[in-house]
């Protein structure tokens, strides 16, 4: 059975762009795939956090995951730092990655842009090492994920490759899977970048869990441009793009064909907040309804723990033994 494995990190709050880009899918493979999902807040270290809200925001993200839908019956919801293989497994990845192929990622670039490399965590150099030992301790075949992570996908399968070249059939090589609609919703107020925790204004990201009378301004106040055609074509008009990517993913259609049933930007952005708001409302409901049992998320999640380290510790041993370690 094909397996599936991704992670999902408790930094920030959850947009609309994590929602549709990655969670969604989530919820869908879980039912056709033998699916692991786990929140990585080990990841969430690599820049400066306050311990007390990283505690928090780890029990709320695997509450928000089983309010969009995760049933922990069916797939296995851990935190990374429950399972020490993950870590375990990156020390042998760092020693066969290369500093040039890390120097290359895109997103260490991008957040050291303003702050320097000098002072960045050295774990944020090497987050996406860890990022491939998540993957490939599951011999994960699908890893669902937004638009962004394809270069973290494509280092995995090279370290993957250049493991098994070089210490004999270890790994399974993964292949990232990157929907066709809503892989990278952009920012409301900035359409030519992506909607992002980090960077996005509180006027161009659309949160999860966010009142949903606001969400409903923002996305009729959503910028889009100066002509007036409703047209699908994210190059040359990202704005009105993304909002019919938007109302696509909300009420299952095709972006090109719902923009051939509008003439005007106006009606677009109205049925548009409706469709959202209508797709959050139950979200929303199942994460209050949650929210009075928090010993029940955190039951979930040791249980899920249990299931990934008998998963994982098998093919960590694979990988020491191969590598040459005493076992
Ligand atoms: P992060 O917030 O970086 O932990 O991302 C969690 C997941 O959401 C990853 O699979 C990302 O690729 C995805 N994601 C983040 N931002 C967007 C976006 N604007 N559009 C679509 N997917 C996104
Ligand atoms: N780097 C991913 C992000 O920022 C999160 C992540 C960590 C991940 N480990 C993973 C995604 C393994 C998929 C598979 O979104």
């Amino acid at each position: 059975m094909t397996r599936v494995f991704s992670g999902i990190q408790p930094t920030g709050e959850t947009h609309l762009g994590n929602y549709i880009g990655a969670m969604r899918q989530y919820v869908v493979d879980q039912h056709h795939h033998e699916s692991l999902y786990c929140v990585v807040d080990l990841h969430a270290v690599t820049v400066e956090h306050d311990p007390e809200v990283l505690r928090e925001r780890t029990l709320q993200m695997a509450t928000l995951l089983l309010a969009v839908g995760l049933d922990p019956e069916v797939c296995t919801l851990f935190a990374q730092s429950h399972v020490p293989a993950h870590t375990q497994l990156a020390w042998l990845l760092e020693c066969t990655a290369s500093f040039g192929e890390l120097r290359r990622m895109t997103q260490f670039k991008e957040k050291t842009a303003t702050g320097g490399e000098g002072a960045a965590r050295v774990g944020l150099f090497t987050y996406p090492v860890l990022m491939a030992a998540d993957i490939l301790l599951y011999d994960t075949d699908r890893v669902p994920v937004g638009d962004d992570q394809r270069q973290h996908i494509e280092l995995t399968r090279d370290l993957a490759e250049r493991f098994n070249g070089r210490y004999g059939p270890t790994f399974t090589v993964p292949s990232g899977f990157i929907p066709e609609v809503g892989a990278r919703i952009m920012d409301l107020q900035d359409p030519a970048t992506k909607m992002s925790k980090s960077r996005s204004s509180p006027q161009g990201k659309v949160l999860v869990l966010e009142d949903l009378a606001s969400v409903a301004k923002k996305i009729k106040r959503a910028v889009t441009d100066a002509e007036s055609e409703v047209r699908y074509d994210p190059a040359a008009k990202p704005g009105v793009s993304n909002l019919l990517s938007l109302l696509a993913v909300a009420t299952g259609g095709e972006p090109a064909a719902l923009a051939e049933r509008y003439e005007q930007y106006g009606p677009l952005k109205a049925d548009t907040a409706e469709a959202v708001v209508e797709l959050l409302r139950p979200v929303q409901e199942c994460h209050a309804e949650l929210s009075r049992d928090p010993g029940h998320v955190a039951a979930a999640l040791t249980r899920g723990a249990e299931r990934a380290v008998e998963l994982a510790q098998p093919v960590l041993e694979r990988a020491q033994r191969a590598m040459g370690f005493l076992r």
